[in-house]
């Protein structure tokens, strides 16, 4: 049934070409008796795919800019695309059909898995930044992870977050999708996203009675991952410079940040480094490792 359907196209199509020749031959005119208007009663996928999803190839080209002729008569009639495309680095690429697997709807595009420098012809900011920071990123191809284009992957499509309460929106505050190992955050950065990894400054911090208790993770190790701070950064010269010179680390009085050592306020009043002294002993043998 197929075949005789083909074949009684094909016979039409010769009469109608043979026609035409005829008629070209008889009447001196040369104009071709196909029209744009004839495609679509032998051919239905092309007419469709043009009509739902043709863009520009619908409304700013016809069958015939880019068919011209009909075998028997003439026998190449696909067009190359550069035929019409010429002039930016992106209609150099091969193989244009890889992507833009039917001409017939150009702007549905299909990505294999593996590709990178087709993307560069119109996006470089992201391969700079995967390059500058080498990372397990820099190894995958664009569209490892855009699989179609435009859209925007997840983290959590591959990845699991450091916690169960931490969100996917969470991501972004410390990494960047295409240099992931350089971790920045800021300032309403929670104490709790640190906590994933940290659990013992975190446990350390949340029980400490001291003013410190009030300052964030982020307030003092401000900005990039692993910064520490300086007492000094923000107490300045606390006590007395001959006392701060007998003394180097704030830490033989005080212990560590998360955890200070707390004494009775106005103990140091009269800048008695000797007082210091005897209390340093004391809070060593009092605290527990
Ligand atoms: C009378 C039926 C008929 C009409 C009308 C017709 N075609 Fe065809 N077309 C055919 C048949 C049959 C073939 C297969 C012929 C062959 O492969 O030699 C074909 C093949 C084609 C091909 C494939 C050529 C190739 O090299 O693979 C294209 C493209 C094409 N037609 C476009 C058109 C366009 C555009 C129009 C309208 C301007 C049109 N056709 C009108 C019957 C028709
Ligand atoms: C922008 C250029 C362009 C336009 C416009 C265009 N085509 Fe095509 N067409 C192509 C190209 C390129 C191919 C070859 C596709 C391939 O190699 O896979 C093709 C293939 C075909 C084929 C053979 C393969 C198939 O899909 O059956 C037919 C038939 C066809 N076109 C008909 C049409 C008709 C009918 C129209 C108008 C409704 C049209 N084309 C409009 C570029 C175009
Ligand atoms: C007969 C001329 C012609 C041919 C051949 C042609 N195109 Fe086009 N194409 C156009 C025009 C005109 C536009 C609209 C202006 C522009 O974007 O350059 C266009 C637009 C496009 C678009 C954007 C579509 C949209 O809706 O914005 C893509 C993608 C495209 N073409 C791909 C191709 C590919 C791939 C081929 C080869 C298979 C091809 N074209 C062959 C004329 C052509
Ligand atoms: C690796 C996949 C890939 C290949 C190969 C490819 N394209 Fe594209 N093309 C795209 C993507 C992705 C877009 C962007 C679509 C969008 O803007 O939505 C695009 C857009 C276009 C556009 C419209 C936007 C513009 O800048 O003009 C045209 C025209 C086009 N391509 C033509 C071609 C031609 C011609 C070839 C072959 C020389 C080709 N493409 C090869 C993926 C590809
Ligand atoms: C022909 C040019 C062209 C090519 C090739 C191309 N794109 Fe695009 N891409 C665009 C345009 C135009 C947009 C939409 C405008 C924008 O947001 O920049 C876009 C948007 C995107 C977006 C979404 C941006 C956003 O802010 O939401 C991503 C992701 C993307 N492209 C990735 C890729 C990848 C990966 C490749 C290679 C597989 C690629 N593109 C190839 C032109 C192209
Ligand atoms: C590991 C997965 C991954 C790889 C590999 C990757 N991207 Fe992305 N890309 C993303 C994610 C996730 C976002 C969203 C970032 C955001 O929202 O801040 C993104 C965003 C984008 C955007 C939107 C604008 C921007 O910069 O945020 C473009 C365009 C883009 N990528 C293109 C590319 C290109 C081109 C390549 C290859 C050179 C590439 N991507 C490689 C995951 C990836
Ligand atoms: C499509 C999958 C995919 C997506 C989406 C993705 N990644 Fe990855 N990521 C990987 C793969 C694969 C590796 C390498 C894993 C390995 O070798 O252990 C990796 C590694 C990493 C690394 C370790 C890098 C190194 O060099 O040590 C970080 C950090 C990372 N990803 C963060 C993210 C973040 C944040 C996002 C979202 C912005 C994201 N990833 C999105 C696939 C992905
Ligand atoms: C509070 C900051 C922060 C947030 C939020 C965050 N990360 Fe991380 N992430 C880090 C740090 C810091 C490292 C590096 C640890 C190291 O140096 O080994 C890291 C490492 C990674 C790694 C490398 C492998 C590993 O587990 O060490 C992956 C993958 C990763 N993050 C994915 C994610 C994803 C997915 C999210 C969102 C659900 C996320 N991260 C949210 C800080 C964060
Ligand atoms: C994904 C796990 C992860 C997350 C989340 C994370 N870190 Fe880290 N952090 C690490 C690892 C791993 C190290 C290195 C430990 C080592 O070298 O012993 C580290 C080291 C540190 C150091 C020590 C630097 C040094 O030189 O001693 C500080 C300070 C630090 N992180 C603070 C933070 C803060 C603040 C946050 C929250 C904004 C955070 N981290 C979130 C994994 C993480
Ligand atoms: C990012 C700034 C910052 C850094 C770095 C910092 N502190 Fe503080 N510290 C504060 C703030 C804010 C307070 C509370 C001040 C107030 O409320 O009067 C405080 C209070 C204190 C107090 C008084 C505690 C109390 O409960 O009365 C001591 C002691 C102290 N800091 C010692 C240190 C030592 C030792 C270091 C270094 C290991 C250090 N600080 C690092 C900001 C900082
Ligand atoms: C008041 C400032 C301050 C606050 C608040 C603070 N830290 Fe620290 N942190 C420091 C200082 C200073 C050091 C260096 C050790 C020292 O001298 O106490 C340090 C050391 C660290 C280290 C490396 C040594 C270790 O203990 O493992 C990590 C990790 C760390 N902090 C994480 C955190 C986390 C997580 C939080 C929030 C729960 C936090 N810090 C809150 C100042 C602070
Ligand atoms: C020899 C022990 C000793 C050393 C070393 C020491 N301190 Fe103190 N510090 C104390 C004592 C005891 C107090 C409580 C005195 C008071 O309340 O007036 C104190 C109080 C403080 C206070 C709280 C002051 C207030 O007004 O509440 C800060 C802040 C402080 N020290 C920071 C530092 C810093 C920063 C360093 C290092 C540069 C440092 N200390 C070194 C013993 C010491």
């Amino acid at each position: 049934m197929k075949k005789l359907l083909v074949m009684m196209k094909i016979v039409t199509l010769s009469a109608l070409l043979m026609g035409m020749t005829v008629f070209a031959a008889g009447a001196a005119d040369p104009k071709p008796s196909l029209s744009n208007g004839d495609c679509v009663k032998c051919h239905s996928a092309a007419p469709d795919a043009i009509a739902a999803n043709g863009g520009a190839h619908k409304t700013q080209v016809s069958c015939q800019d880019c068919h011209a002729g009909h075998p028997p008569t003439v026998k190449k009639i696909i067009p190359a695309c550069s035929q019409c495309h010429s002039g930016k680095a992106h209609y150099s690429l091969s193989a244009c059909l890889r992507c833009h697997n039917n001409p017939h709807t150009p702007k549905v595009i299909k990505l294999a898995n593996n590709i990178t420098d087709e993307c560069l012809t119109c996006h470089t900011p992201q391969i700079a930044k995967l390059r500058e920071v080498k990372s397990k990123h820099s190894a995958l191809a664009c569209s490892f992870c855009h699989n179609v284009h435009g859209k925007i992957p997840l983290c959590t499509q591959c990845h699991k977050p450091h916690s169960s309460d931490m969100l996917v929106s969470d991501c972004k505050r410390c990494h960047q999708a295409h240099m992931p190992t350089v971790v920045a955050y800021g300032s309403d950065t929670t104490n709790k996203m640190c906590a994933a990894c940290h659990k013992n400054a975190f446990d350390l911090h949340s029980k400490t009675d001291t003013k410190h208790k009030g300052v964030n993770c982020v307030t003092c190790h401000k900005d990039k991952h692993k910064t520490v701070p300086t007492c000094q950064a923000c107490h300045g010269a606390p006590h007395p410079p001959r006392m701060l010179a007998r003394f180097t680390k704030c830490g033989e009085c005080h212990n560590i940040a998360h955890d200070l050592n707390r004494w009775e306020t106005g103990t140091l009043k009269k800048g008695d480094v000797e007082k210091a002294e005897t209390l340093k002993q004391s809070k060593k043998g009092s605290k527990k490792k």
